[in-house]
């Protein structure tokens, strides 16, 4: 098992949200605004996707990799880092657009989000990725996967990330 297998790994379960996110849209745009389950969804971006998986990738394993000498500005990881921000910020506008009902602006937010968290995770998988393994020698590599677990089990808390993992089905089922 790699670091980078389990940050793979996680990406299937957003792309899950993603899709559900899209579909969620087509009804909104139908003059189906559910906001409570919009609510939902954006908390799972928030906290599984940006606190817990993005949360890995800033703080574990960019940082090893900068280590072992991919530049940060100007190269991938510099990418990934301010898309990261641009996926923030349409969270944001996303939450806004609950708060004050507007269904045009979270479609809007929400379609941005769902483009750009496509491409990043592609970005992803298909070099970043690749660049990291290249890199990284298995020492590294075995202990971020003990600091991913400890991040996750002390930090994020093992119950939450289950109840997202729930949540995904529960949506699933519901909008897909
Ligand atoms: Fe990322
Ligand atoms: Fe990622």
């Amino acid at each position: 098992m790699k670091p980078t297998e389990i940050l793979k790994h996680e990406h299937r379960v957003i792309e899950k949200m993603i899709s559900v996110l899209d579909a969620f849209c087509k009804n909104v745009e139908k003059g189906d605004f559910k906001r409570e389950d919009a609510q939902k969804i954006v908390d799972f971006f928030k906290t599984f996707a940006d606190k817990c998986h993005h949360g890995k990738e800033e703080n574990m394993l960019f940082p090893e990799m900068e280590k072992a000498g991919v530049p940060k500005e100007g190269g991938p990881i510099g990418v990934m880092l301010f898309e990261h921000k641009q996926g923030r910020n349409f969270i944001k506008g996303m939450d806004s657009g609950i708060k004050e009902n507007n269904a045009k602006s979270f479609l809007e937010n929400a379609r941005n989000y769902i483009n750009l968290l496509k491409e990043h995770i592609y970005k992803e998988d298909n070099i970043l990725f690749n660049i990291a393994e290249a890199h990284l020698t298995s020492k590294v590599q075995e202990n971020l996967i003990e600091r991913f677990e400890k991040f996750e089990n002390e930090v994020i808390g093992k119950e939450v990330h289950e109840k997202y993992h729930e949540l995904v089905h529960q949506m699933e089922k519901k909008y897909m």
